[in-house]
C-alpha cells in the first residue's frame, strides 16, 4: 500500500492486554522422527524448531481462541468490547465465520464480530483493521485473536510441511487512546501479490475446487507449500515492508529496540534481522518451541516476550510478517506497560474455574 496518511493522534489505538494459549499435546521432532524419515538434527538445522502443540482430536480454532481471548480480557482488565476479529487459516467452518462463535463464548454477544483471512500475515492486518476502526470512530475497545489448527490441514505423512506447522492462539485488547502513549500502534505496511497464490495453498474446500466436476484428490483438503520459493519470498517481503514502515514512521533501524517477526523459520527470521541490520539480540523468537504457528505467532511471540520480560515498556517494537497469498505486513508500536501476563506455555496446565 503506497503512503498511507499518518494514523490519527487522539483516536490511536493502544495495546493494552496481551495473552497467548497453546494447546496441551507437545509433539517433539523425537516423536516426528519415530514416524517420518527425518531427524531433530535435519529439523533444528533446517528450521531452528524443537517442539509445537497440537489440538486435541476433536479440538477447533475457536477453542483455542477462546482461551487466549478470555486471557486477553483479563490481562487488560476488561469485560466488553465492540468488535472481535479472529485472523485464522482454519476457521472452524467455511460457513459461518469464527469470530462470532468466539465473541458469543465469550459472552460478548452483541459485538461485532468477524474473520481475517491473510494466512499467517493475518495478526498484521487484523491489527490495522482494529486501529482503523478505532481511528474512524466506530469502535472504541476491539478484541483481536490469531487462532491457527494447522495441525487439522497438514498432512502428517508429510515430512516438509509436518515438521514446521504447530496450534496455538494469542490474543490482544486494543482500546481508543492517543498516539504518543505506550501500547500506540503506529504506521503500517500492508501489501499483496495473488501472483504467488499456488505457493501456499489448501486446493480443495472453496469455491474454486467445488466447481470442478469428478472427485476431490484427498491431498486436495491438505496444506501444500514450495517452501524454498516461499522462503526466499518471506526473507524479501519482510524485510521490505519492515523497511517501509520505518521510512513513513520516520525512524531508523537504530530506534528499534526489538524486532518480532512472524516466526516462520528461524533462519528466514535471522536473515531478516541481518538483511535490515538489527543485532540477533534485538530479534525476538520463539519459534524452537511452538513452530510456525500461523495467525497465531505474533501474539504467541509477544506473549512469551512479555513473560519472560525480554520486551519492555517504552521500547520501540517492529512486528513484520508474511504468508500466503501472498500477504506481507508490518506495524510499530511501542511497548504498553501491562499489569497482567500469564506464560502461554503455562496456562494449559490450570484449568479456568
Ligand atoms: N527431513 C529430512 N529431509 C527432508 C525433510 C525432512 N523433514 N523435508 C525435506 N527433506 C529433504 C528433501 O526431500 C530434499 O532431499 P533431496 O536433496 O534428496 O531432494 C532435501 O531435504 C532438501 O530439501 P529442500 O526443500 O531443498 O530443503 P530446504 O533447505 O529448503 O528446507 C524447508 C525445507 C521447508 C524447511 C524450507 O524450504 C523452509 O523453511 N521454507 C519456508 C517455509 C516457511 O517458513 N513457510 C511459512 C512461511 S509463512
Amino acid at each position: 500500500m503506497s503512503a498511507p496518511p499518518s494514523p490519527p493522534r487522539d483516536r490511536a489505538a493502544v495495546l493494552c492486554g496481551l495473552a497467548g494459549w497453546l494447546p496441551s499435546r507437545v509433539v517433539t521432532n523425537q516423536e516426528l522422527a519415530g514416524r517420518l524419515d527425518t531427524s531433530d538434527t535435519w529439523i533444528r538445522t533446517r528450521t531452528g524448531i524443537g517442539r509445537r502443540h497440537f489440538a486435541e482430536p476433536g479440538q477447533a480454532t475457536s477453542d483455542l481462541a477462546v482461551e487466549a481471548g478470555r486471557r486477553a480480557l483479563r490481562s487488560a482488565g476488561v469485560e466488553e468490547v465492540d468488535v472481535v476479529i479472529v485472523a485464522t487459516t482454519t476457521p472452524d467452518r467455511s460457513c459461518p465465520a469464527t469470530a462470532p462463535l468466539v465473541a458469543d463464548r465469550l459472552g460478548l454477544t452483541g459485538a461485532a464480530a468477524f474473520d481475517v483471512g491473510a494466512v499467517c500475515t493475518g495478526f498484521v492486518y487484523g491489527l490495522a483493521s482494529a486501529a482503523g476502526l478505532i481511528a474512524a470512530g466506530v469502535a472504541e475497545r476491539v478484541l483481536l485473536i490469531g487462532a491457527d489448527t494447522y495441525s487439522t490441514i497438514v498432512d502428517p505423512d508429510d515430512r516438509t510441511n509436518a515438521i514446521i506447522f504447530g496450534d496455538g492462539a494469542g490474543a490482544v485488547v486494543l482500546r481508543v487512546g492517543h498516539a504518543d502513549e505506550p501500547g500506540a500502534v503506529g504506521h503500517f505496511d500492508l501489501g499483496s501479490d495473488g501472483a504467488g497464490e499456488e505457493l501456499i495453498m489448501v486446493a480443495a474446500g472453496g469455491s474454486r475446487q467445488r466447481s470442478t466436476p469428478g472427485p476431490v484428490a484427498p491431498q486436495d483438503h491438505h496444506f501444500a507449500m514450495r517452501g524454498k520459493e516461499v522462503f526466499r519470498h518471506a526473507v524479501t517481503r519482510m524485510t521490505a515492508s519492515a523497511r517501509a514502515t520505518l521510512t513513513l514512521a520516520d525512524c531508523k533501524v537504530d530506534d528499534i529496540d526489538r524486532i518480532v517477526p512472524h516466526q516462520a523459520n528461524l533462519r528466514i527470521l535471522r536473515s531478516v534481522a541481518e538483511d535490515l541490520g538489527l543485532p540477533p539480540e534485538r530479534l525476538v523468537t520463539n519459534v524452537e518451541s511452538v513452530g510456525n504457528t500461523g495467525a497465531a505467532s505474533i501474539p504467541l511471540a509477544l506473549a512469551d516476550a512479555a513473560a519472560q520480560h525480554t520486551v519492555q515498556a517504552g521500547e520501540h517494537v517492529l512486528l513484520t510478517a508474511f504468508g500466503g497469498g501472498l500477504t506481507w505486513g508490518s506495524c510499530l508500536l511501542t511497548w504498553p506497560a501491562l499489569a497482567r501476563i500469564d506464560d502461554p506455555h503455562k496456562t494449559w496446565e490450570r484449568q479456568e474455574p
